[in-house]
């Protein structure tokens, strides 16, 4: 997930650098940037579909995992288990919202909206917490009207061949309503709807109650990385990077 989440902001960031550049040379005002960076995003979501081979991102529309180890271990509660043929949908579904460019203020606006994050997968699970108990199935998840909005602030130096660099990342994410549909935690039918319940609510409270922690791990781990990330490229290499110019 985070680096997913890191793959995302610098796509984003690149198309956003991508964006300003060319409407620069156009002396186009913020209004007009705005729209470019919209169209890019557009451009990538229909992109998403085929993934980013270049930089070595696989389609991600859906996105599919065949396999994957879960360890998850906290206090009492440990989980081992596996989840088969994961596919997550909706990845590129998302409206825009807001897209506000300001030149002066070095800072671009965003809100996107999904509204449906899903996931569908096999799973199987050694739960033990106290007791213990071992369950497979086929499991459900969606993020409902999930909506992430906030800030990115940069800075492009002086000289053309200054390198770029992410000053500020604000991200705030709020989900309307979560689905947990997963099959077989329990045989008794009531009872599994209700631990699906317990799922729901955990799952929505740990997003909506903790959007300040998320926005400010985001900021403080996010930026160094997306800057590390952008190494010494300038605004130059970055635009290049993007649009398939450059070398690397
Ligand atoms: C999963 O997400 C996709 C994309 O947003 C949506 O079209 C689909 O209806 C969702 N599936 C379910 C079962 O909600
Ligand atoms: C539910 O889990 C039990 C225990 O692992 C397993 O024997 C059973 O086959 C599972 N049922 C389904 C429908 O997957």
């Amino acid at each position: 997930m985070k680096s997913l989440t890191l793959i995302a902001l610098t796509l984003a960031l690149g198309v956003c650098q991508a964006a300003i550049i060319e409407t620069e040379t156009l002396a186009g005002n913020d209004r007009s940037v705005s729209s470019i960076i919209t169209d890019k995003l557009e451009a990538m979501k229909v992109q998403m579909a085929d993934g980013f081979p270049r930089f070595g991102i696989p389609p991600m529309a859906p996105l599919k995992v065949s396999h994957r180890d879960l360890n998850y271990e906290t206090g009492e509660m440990r989980i081992m288990g596996q989840v088969d043929d994961v596919v997550i949908n909706g990845l590129n579904e998302f409206e825009i919202r807001v897209m506000d460019y300001s030149a002066i203020l070095s800072r671009i606006k965003y809100e996107f909206n999904f509204a449906s994050l899903n996931l569908t997968t096999q799973y199987e699970a050694d739960v033990g917490a106290g007791y213990h108990m071992e369950r497979k199935g086929g499991a459900f998840m969606a993020l409902e009207d999930l909506n992430i909005a906030g800030f990115i602030k940069y800075s492009t130096g002086l000289l053309p061949s200054s390198s770029f660099r992410v000053k500020q990342i604000d991200v705030r994410v709020k989900v309307g309503k979560v689905v947990s549909k997963i099959e077989n935690l329990s045989k008794y039918r009531i009872f599994n709807r209700k631990l699906n319940e317990v799922i729901e609510e955990f799952i929505s409270l740990t997003i909506n109650d903790n959007t300040e922690l998320l926005a400010s791990w985001i900021d403080s781990a996010v930026t160094p990385m997306c800057n590390d990330l952008i190494g010494d490229r300038s605004l130059k290499d970055l635009i290049a990077l993007i649009t398939g110019g450059g070398s690397n």
